[in-house]
């Protein structure tokens, strides 16, 4: 008799909805839904922190009446302490600020997302060291390590941050935090392998699932 051993993977896949046809957004996330994504991750963009602008608030307020998915809410924004608040209330899941958009208050930015009853998450650039965020680790749910420089889909991998992504895990192991690690920018089929071996277990990926012929197809692969 053979033992039927499932193992079911810890990879978590969050499509970027950046790259959607913004005009069936609604559509969209439900198709991304049945397609097997588990967070929809939404860029908020203010066209000062990055060169472009997306949605906001409204986005997620109305995305979270039609889809039980957690919605992971990235803040590409400057003062995201003026607004993070109001993406809890909107129904963000998760909302995750920029380092180098907090400077002095990343604590108590993190602090303010908690308090209003959602998981908070650091990000850093890719040209961000680890120690930006090392005091606020025990704090985070989640760690978005940015494998591009935000503001746009479609470019292009920058593997060197792999070593920030490995540190990370270390610290997190050390003291025995157990926050997600979570991969952002240029992820497809190839090099989603180095993101996973390198300890990153939160997937986002907006061009290689939103181009695919088989978006389910896209997001088994990337889950592996
Ligand atoms: C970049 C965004 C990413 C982006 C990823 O500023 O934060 O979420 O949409 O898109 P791809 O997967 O196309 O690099
Ligand atoms: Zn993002």
């Amino acid at each position: 008799m053979t033992m039927q051993t499932q193992t079911k993977s810890n990879v978590k896949i969050a499509p970027s909805i950046l790259s959607a046809d913004f005009s069936k957004m609604g559509e969209e996330v439900k198709n991304l839904e049945e397609s097997g994504a588990d967070l929809i991750h939404c860029d908020v963009m203010d066209g000062v922190f990055v060169n472009n602008i997306t949605f906001g608030i409204k986005m997620v307020e109305d995305l979270r009446k039609i889809t039980k998915l957690p919605l992971d809410c990235h803040l590409m924004i400057v003062h995201p302490e003026k607004y993070a608040e109001r993406f809890v209330r909107a129904g963000a899941d998760i909302v995750t600020v920029h380092a180098e958009a907090c400077g002095e208050t990343l604590k108590d930015t993190l602090m303010l997302i908690k308090n209003a009853g959602a998981k908070c998450g650091a990000v850093i650039n890719p040209d961000t060291p680890v120690s930006a965020i090392e005091s606020v680790l025990p704090l985070c749910d989640m760690v978005l390590v940015m494998s591009v420089f935000p503001g746009f889909g479609g470019q292009k991998f920058i593997g060197d941050v792999l070593n920030k992504v490995r540190d990370i895990r270390r610290i997190l192991s050390k003291n025995n935090l157990h926050a997600d690690v979570e991969i952002d920018g240029g992820i497809n089929a190839e090099t989603v392998v180095f993101a996973k071996e390198a300890g990153a277990n939160v997937i986002v990926a907006g061009s290689s699932i939103f181009k695919a012929a088989d978006r389910a197809a896209a997001i088994r692969a990337l889950r592996g």
